[in-house]
């Protein structure tokens, strides 16, 4: 990465402010259900520390949109990352402001500060100068390492990165290693593995990456949409009519490149135990919907998949929360575990599709970034990363 990373920065005597996305899943109890994205930025928090620095923490949580809300305050959050630094975790009920500050000013060497969520002001979300600034005011030097958030410009993302030395943390840097080489230069042959819901959540990264992979399969319910492009009849699955145009251009553009399910898992309703039927692709009856990849499908896609050079995969092939919804994701989870290809999952469902599978860490890396990863592999430029200072 061309950007300046917390290796180049001398912390002796400073205090940093380092952007985090501890954007984290609570369970209906309200605890913690996935603490990975607290767990990826650990190595960040030590290199800090160990150089001599203290560590100002900020995250958002949510999406509270500019005020406070008390089931969005950080202290389970305050209290996991404590246990797992083996630490102790000061939380301030405040940002920007008078306390925070107050707070920072007291850090010493190795201390570590969670302000609340950043989201409880609207300055954050607006980019508002002055709120970049109250944030700037509490450190020395500035690191993002929040992969999953680089994708907004936000005061803490973006706006902050201006007014301060302006680093990278180490999960960022590795994110953007391995997303950057699959579109720079991926050991090929290269696959792109895309399923869903919806198309139109994939569109721009389909046609980025059918330009761009060897192949590419899809799955998951926007493979209806795809059907329905062909002219088959799709029952009772969600279509994107508006998208069955660009469905068809990307069907002629692939060509051979582009391998469809030729079976499918069908059911009259998305419920645990709802009978189910396999049927070809093309033949998905009256009043049923696609739900999963049949197992031919499956099966095939394993099969090519585990000979690729690189996989990037992102969306499961399935309603993989939904038993027996889950048995293609499974089988493809199972085969990228296996193979011994650079396999690069993307964050949001695949993430936790693949770390329910218990799979994660066969794969060669598995992004934090949802939305973020997403927007990476289209080639967008993501505002959190373009604003770091250049190495
Ligand atoms: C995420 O979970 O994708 C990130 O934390 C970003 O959250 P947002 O979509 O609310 O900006």
């Amino acid at each position: 990465m061309a950007k300046r990373t917390v290796r180049d920065v001398d912390w002796r005597g400073k205090r940093a402010l380092v952007r985090v996305d501890f954007n984290v899943p609570f369970d209906a109890a309200g605890a913690i259900s996935d603490d990975s994205r607290i767990r990826e930025v650990l190595p960040t928090i030590a290199h800090i520390r160990e150089g001599g620095a203290s560590v100002v923490l900020g995250t958002h949580l949510g999406r509270p949109g500019g005020k406070r809300a008390d089931d969005l305050e950080l202290a389970p959050i305050a209290e996991r990352l404590a246990e797992l630094l083996g630490t102790p975790v000061e939380y301030v009920h405040d940002a920007p402001g008078g306390l925070a500050r107050e707070r920072a000013e007291t850090l010493r060497e190795g201390d570590v500060l969670l302000l609340e969520n950043l989201r409880f002001w609207p300055g954050e979300e607006a980019n508002d100068p002055a709120f970049a600034q109250g944030l700037a005011a509490l450190a020395d030097v500035y690191v993002n390492d929040a992969f999953g958030t680089a994708h907004r410009a936000h005061a803490s993302t973006e706006g902050v990165a201006h007014l301060l030395p302006a680093v990278a943390g180490l999960l960022m840097e590795r994110e953007v290693a391995f997303l950057g080489r699959v579109l720079e230069d991926p050991v090929r042959p290269l696959a792109a593995l895309l399923g869903g819901a919806k198309v139109g959540d994939k569109l721009r990264v389909l046609e980025r990456l059918i330009a761009h992979a060897d192949a590419v399969y899809v799955g998951g319910g926007m493979a209806a949409t795809f059907l329905a492009a062909q002219g088959l009849p799709t029952g009772t699955s969600l279509v994107e009519s508006g998208l069955i145009e660009a469905c068809a251009a990307m069907i002629e553009t692939a060509g051979a490149a582009l391998h469809l399910p030729t079976d499918v898992v069908v059911a009259e309703r998305i419920e645990a135990g709802a009978p189910t039927r396999t049927v070809a692709a093309g033949a998905v009856p009256d009043g049923w919907m696609v739900l999963d990849v049949g197992p031919e499908t499956a099966a095939a896609f394993a099969r090519e998949l585990a000979g690729m050079g690189t996989v990037v995969w992102n969306g499961p092939m399935g309603v993989f929360e939904v038993p027996p919804f889950d048995a293609g994701t499974r089988a493809v989870a199972e085969a990228l575990a296996e193979s011994s290809a650079v396999t690069v999952v993307g964050g949001g469902s695949t993430a936790e599709a693949v770390a329910r599978l218990g799979l994660a860490d066969k794969m060669t890396h598995v992004s934090t970034g949802g939305g973020a990863s997403l927007e990476f592999l289209e080639g967008k430029v993501l505002p959190g990363i373009a604003a770091l200072d250049d190495a």
